[in-house]
């Protein structure tokens, strides 16, 4: 099934200026990107696009992470895009990400991890509708 998720490009990726190493990888891997930007975006619409991490406690550090620096936002298209893309990410902590996976290859700690992406199809629409509509 052709499916649309979110991916963004996180800023310790951006500060290192890999962004687009990871936009090749993912093309080279049969997700298209539709639509992509570069934002910067402050530490409320950071909270609103976490809040399903809200009782965390690790949920105001992410929220002032992903808010401290420019981040590159994508729309990506392609067979099962939802999982590919989780599966080319790899798990959230780069010391447990399989070889050849995003996190593995450029992931700093498990909160500079490089890579978000959309973990449904449903909360797909809801992030690229976030950041898209
Ligand atoms: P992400 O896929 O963006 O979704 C939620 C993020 O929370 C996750 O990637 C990690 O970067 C971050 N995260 C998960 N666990 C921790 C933790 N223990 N400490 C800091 N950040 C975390």
């Amino acid at each position: 099934m052709i499916e649309q998720t979110l991916s963004i490009i996180k800023p310790d990726a951006v500060e290192r200026n890999i962004a687009n190493k990871i936009k090749v990888f993912f093309e080279k891997n049969n997700l298209k990107i539709l639509k992509s930007k570069k934002v910067k975006i402050s530490k409320e619409e950071a909270s609103e696009f976490y809040k399903a991490h809200q009782t965390k406690p690790f949920y105001k550090e992410l929220c002032n992470y992903l808010s401290s620096g420019p981040i590159v936002v994508m729309i990506l298209e392609g067979e099962n895009a939802v999982s590919k893309n989780r599966q080319l990410m790899g798990a959230t902590d780069p010391s447990k990400a399989e070889e050849g996976t995003l996190r593995k290859m450029y992931g700093l700690s498990i909160g500079k991890n490089s890579v978000h992406g959309s973990d449904s199809a449903e909360n797909g629409k809801t992030e690229i509708d976030f950041f898209f509509k």
